[in-house]
């Protein structure tokens, strides 16, 4: 069933898309196309997650409305389908963060591991205190997230793309004074989840 843009879920308050119409870049073209090749004819619906994913990468690190029905408009799923689907999972950001997306595990794992006095540290360190608080300079954007799967070696946080884990205090808040200076720590690659578009490593976000 087709469902109209303009049409809201009764009690509910669904942001609608402007008159802005995004497009793809021709390189994000070319990864849609391969991405909807691994599904059968009719089955697009499929390619959501990953396409959602490139949206965000292309746009700034988040999903803004326009974005969204972009995604919408390429795949041919009425846009309720794509906005369910990209606020349920963290994993995609409905408003603008920081250069720096710093997501800080405090499940289980990285609780009993001092998770909480490493996200105060980063807290001081980029001088925030909310949970998806951006830093007054826009640099970084500090979010308390579920378990993000590399719990053998918690505390851990995900930057953008990059996982640092066995984190201490002290080392937290010295990889956030480099980002600050403009320099990226190596991070633990061998827990770096894989890229949902490609299937291999993650692409930095610009
Ligand atoms: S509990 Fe933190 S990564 Fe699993």
């Amino acid at each position: 069933m087709k469902i109209a843009i303009n049409q809201s879920v009764k009690g509910e308050n669904i942001p609608q898309p402007g008159a802005q119409q995004l497009v793809f870049s021709a390189a994000a073209k070319k990864k849609i196309k391969t991405i909807l090749a691994r599904y059968p004819k009719g089955r697009e619906q499929s390619a959501l997650i990953p396409v959602l994913w490139l949206a965000q990468q292309e746009f700034g690190n988040w999903l803004s409305v326009d974005a969204m029905e972009l995604v919408a408009r390429t795949l041919e799923l009425p846009y309720i389908r794509v906005y369910e689907v990209a606020t349920f999972y963290t994993m995609f950001n409905l408003k603008p963060v920081g250069k720096y997306h710093v997501q800080v595990c405090t499940n289980c794992a990285c609780m009993v591991r001092g998770s909480q006095k490493v996200l105060e540290s980063i807290q001081k360190a980029t001088k925030t205190s909310q949970s998806g608080e951006t830093s007054a300079d826009d640099l970084f954007t500090v979010t308390e997230v579920e378990c993000l799967g590399a719990c053998v070696n918690a505390p851990m946080m995900q930057v953008n793309t990059h996982y640092y884990t066995d984190l201490t205090p002290e080392s937290a808040a010295e990889i956030m004074n480099q980002l600050r200076d403009g320099n990226i720590p190596e991070a633990d690659t061998p827990h770096a989840p894989k890229d949902p578009v490609t299937g291999g490593k993650y692409e930095e976000v610009k």
